[in-house]
């Protein structure tokens, strides 16, 4: 063969290469309202950047005839490129490839990159659409699968990980998403389940679509297990490389920062009259939020679950920040079960990758009951306490209104190592509300209703402010409103170089 034929050889394996599964299922693929792996990884990194490995691996299983279908790739496509100039690596399983399923080579290509990125520092983006292990090659595909959960847990807090799934996704399989920071699915087309409708009916006799068991709203919804939803594969692109903006390449940096003309200063005067006068009273906690944000961008995590926790990223004069606030607008915006463990999670991915923590609270309390008490509120409730107090990230927190109780000393208070705890002049930090005390208070002198509305005012003169905790150093000083952003620029400018030791220790046992 001359130089130039072997040049072409390359030229056409390459070609045959990149139409993995062949026209029929792309056309099938696209049917289904989803794009193939390559047009994926296309429309999620820098345009040109991308750069395949392991473009010709093939199986090399002969079990149920399978040498005789080979195709180039063997179901995955991987490799590294960027996203806004910075390095990512990527893996995209090919349904059009014997459905995208893990044989032994092709988990091979998924942990090569995996182990890359650990090597290299850079972050991990697994697109996920696939029938799952490879059925004709049994326990081979299901060493495939351990070897890349044991690398999703091997680098976790040390790169940061996200999936998205953008087809099926069963049995096993899940457990790799499951295992990463954050879960990205769309609309429709994709669904996460251990196991399937048809199992379920036969075990528990239940009837449930795969949508109303798996899909996207059910994870993002119900089970907490998704954190984003987007419409399509191109929106779901999109919201990879914006989140990705906000997360540093590897634990020992620190995040990027953008440059921002939104004016470091910049007061706002509609804060002033956002928190209103009546303590039951909701808002949206949401608006401060985007007041006080660069260019009034919020990126908001789960904003399906638990709404009354509000997590997600921001930047404030160019410097991303992980928020962690307190709805008032939902359930008054109490502690529970779901919105205590929603935000551990996210606190604790701060933590591992140097995104300082912004806390915005008013809270009323932990949600009473038997259901929260019998679903063990103490050791759920106890993840948030260990996150904000393991967390040696800038910790700022600005208390808006209620700061009741429990919640008061969990919610990234001075006692648990906050660095800048500021508060409204509206904010009421007490044991609890002015009611229940006086209602405890004074249980035994049968007080009559003026005499109760007299002691409650008392109560509200004397507890029910900021100033207590303010005489006593807990708070660091008291704001106005207008001024909240910039207020939190200085906090992080000066914790900028914050270096707290922990004793040594393996690892904590955070109370799971
Ligand atoms: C081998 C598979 C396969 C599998 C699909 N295919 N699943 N091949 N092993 N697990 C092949 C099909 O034969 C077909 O090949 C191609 O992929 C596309 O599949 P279709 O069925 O045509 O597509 P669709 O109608 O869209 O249905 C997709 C599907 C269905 C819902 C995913 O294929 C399905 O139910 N597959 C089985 C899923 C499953 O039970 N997997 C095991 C889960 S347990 P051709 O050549 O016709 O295109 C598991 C354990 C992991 O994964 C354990 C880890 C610890």
């Amino acid at each position: 063969m001359s130089i130039q034929e072997k040049f072409n050889q390359l030229k056409e394996r390459n070609k045959q290469a990149e139409q993995g599964g062949g026209k029929e299922r792309i056309e099938k693929q696209h049917k289904a309202g989803r794009l193939t792996a390559r047009e994926r990884v296309n429309l999620l990194l820098d345009s040109e950047t991308f750069v395949e490995m392991d473009k010709f691996v093939h199986h090399r299983t002969t079990n149920f005839n399978m040498d005789k279908y080979k195709i180039d790739g063997d179901g995955v496509v991987s490799g590294y490129g960027k996203i806004d100039g910075r390095l990512v690596y990527v893996f995209a399983q090919d349904f059009t490839v014997f459905g995208g399923t893990l044989s032994r080579a092709n988990a091979d290509k998924i942990v090569k990159v995996m182990k890359l990125a650990l090597k290299m520092g850079a972050p991990i983006i697994g697109l996920n659409d696939s029938g799952g292990a490879r059925i004709q090659e049994g326990v081979e595909s299901l060493g495939g699968y351990a070897d890349i959960f044991y690398l999703n847990t091997r680098a976790s807090g040390v790169i940061p990980q996200i999936s998205a799934v953008l087809g099926p996704c069963a049995g096993g399989a899940v457990y790799s998403p499951a295992l990463t920071d954050f879960i990205l699915m769309t609309q429709k087309n994709s669904y996460m389940f251990v196991t399937g409708p048809d199992v379920i009916k036969t075990v528990t006799h239940e009837e449930v679509t795969q949508e109303q068991l798996g899909g996207a709203m059910t994870h993002n919804q119900k089970s907490g297990v998704a954190h984003l939803m987007a419409e399509d594969d191109k929106q779901a692109m999109m919201m990879l490389r914006e989140m990705i903006g906000f997360m540093p390449s590897n634990n020992m940096e620190d995040a990027p920062v953008k440059s921002s003309m939104d004016d470091i200063h910049r007061e706002d005067q509609s804060l002033d009259t956002l928190v209103p006068d009546d303590p039951n009273k909701p808002y949206d906690i949401k608006e401060i939020i985007t007041k006080v944000a660069d260019d009034n961008n919020f990126f908001e995590i789960m904003p399906h679950y638990a709404q009354n926790i509000v997590i997600g990223f921001t930047r404030l004069s160019g410097k991303p920040v992980g928020i962690v606030a307190n709805q008032p607008q939902h359930l008054a915006g109490v502690l529970d079960i779901d919105s205590s463990m929603k935000a551990a999670r996210f606190v604790r991915f701060c933590d591992s990758f140097n995104i300082p923590l912004v806390t915005f609270e008013d809270v009323p309390g932990f949600l009473p009951g038997t259901a929260q008490e019998f679903g063990g509120i103490i050791k759920h409730g106890a993840k948030l306490l260990y996150a904000f107090s393991e967390a040696t990230v800038p910790k700022i927190t600005v208390i808006t209104r209620k700061a009741y109780g429990g919640a008061y000393d969990v919610m990234s208070s001075k006692h648990i190592g906050a660095d800048v705890n500021l508060a409204y002049p509206t904010a009421e930090i007490a044991v609890m509300g002015p009611e229940g005390a006086v209602n405890i208070l004074y249980r035994k002198q049968n007080l009559s209703e003026e005499q109760k509305k007299e002691k409650v005012e008392e109560y509200k003169e004397h507890f029910a402010s900021p100033y207590k905790a303010a005489e006593l150093g807990y708070i660091d000083e008291i704001i106005y409103p207008r001024q909240t952003r910039f207020k939190l620029i200085q906090a992080l400018d000066m914790t900028e170089n914050k270096n707290e030791d922990v004793p040594p220790k393996k690892h904590g046992n955070i109370p799971l």
